[in-house]
């Protein structure tokens, strides 16, 4: 299995993903869970993270905090998404184990620098100033991981924050501007993905069929989370963000996309956090990403509700 650590601002679809990775140990060691700010405040998405491990019946995750505002700017939040708490929807018992004493920041550092080069991968499903904070603090990390599977950016779909930037993106562009510069090889879940994976009430009455605790609570955060996306866009569904990155990994012939530049506005007001992406290569820029387009919500959903069942 591939050594990984989640980066997470839990928020209902990154506790789904975090769920698919616990639920699938022939793919996944997750070697620790660190969260960020994003969704809501870092206290809330660590409290979380900490919640999901449990009800993955995997106390035994390290659940690290890391940073609580982006490198430079004020930190925006997205409690009309997620609800007051950042996990809004299912009824969770308060979290038993203790978050870990290191900064995540640092236990991504010293993780990276103390394993085999290319051997840990980070899955990105919130902002990025973890990584870029790391980035800054020990460059020599940049050279040691495997790759970068993030949820993040948007191109064909724009916005969902602004009319030109997606959420992650945009509350800490100048950390992503770092991480796409980073030279790290980085596989990119957009909106242009995420999009297409939308829930309807087959698949998540599937979920809920399942009759086990992990069922229930990822049933109660999807119906959560339409709420929103019903309200906003007139959707049925809701777009399973997260839970690419993780079936990414899995399964990447549920996915296409090709390798192209992709570079974050940081300077304008009006387009800050977008991922310009070169899509049709008509620049001489650095492919430094591969920019996924295409995404199979059928093959996702069953993968997920197959994976779910072995779930307390
Ligand atoms: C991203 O923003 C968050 O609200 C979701 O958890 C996802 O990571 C989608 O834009
Ligand atoms: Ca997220």
């Amino acid at each position: 299995p591939r050594k990984i650590i989640i980066d997470t601002d839990p928020g209902q679809d990154d506790a789904v993903a975090i769920l698919l990775a616990l639920a699938s140990p022939e793919d996944f060691d997750v070697i620790g869970v660190v969260a960020v700010a994003g969704n809501v405040g870092l206290h809330h998405n660590a409290n979380n993270a900490r919640k999901i491990v449990e009800l993955a019946g995997r106390p035994d995750v390290p659940v690290y905090a890391g940073c609580a505002r982006p490198m430079r700017r004020t930190l925006v939040t997205a409690e009309h998404v997620h609800g007051d708490t950042g996990l809004n929807g299912p009824d969770l018992p308060a979290p038993k184990i203790e978050l870990q004493p290191q900064h995540g920041v640092d236990y991504i550092i010293e993780t990276l620098l103390s394993a085999e080069p290319k051997t840990i991968t980070l899955c990105t499903l919130g902002p990025l100033t973890n990584i870029g904070m790391a980035l800054v603090k020990e460059p020599k990390i940049a050279e040691r991981v495997a790759e970068i599977v993030m949820m993040g950016g948007a191109y064909f779909e724009v916005g969902n924050i602004t009319p030109a930037a997606e959420f992650n993106i945009y509350v800490d562009p100048e950390a992503a501007d770092i991480v796409f510069r980073s030279g790290i090889k980085i596989t990119v879940l957009p909106l242009d993905v995420t999009h297409q994976i939308q829930s309807t009430p087959a698949r998540l009455n599937a979920i809920l069929a399942l009759g086990n605790r992990s069922g229930q609570a990822a049933y109660d955060m999807l119906t959560f989370s339409e709420g929103f996306d019903l309200k906003k866009y007139g959707w049925e569904g809701a777009p399973l963000h997260d839970p690419t990155v993780i079936a990414y990994l899995i399964d990447p012939t549920l996915f296409e996309g090709r390798e192209c530049n992709v570079t974050v506005e940081t300077a304008s007001e009006l387009t800050v956090g977008m991922t310009v992406t070169d899509y049709w290569h008509v620049t001489d820029k650095p492919r430094n990403a591969t920019y996924l387009r295409n995404g199979n919500a059928e093959g996702l959903f069953k993968l997920l509700t197959e994976r779910l069942a072995r779930l307390p």
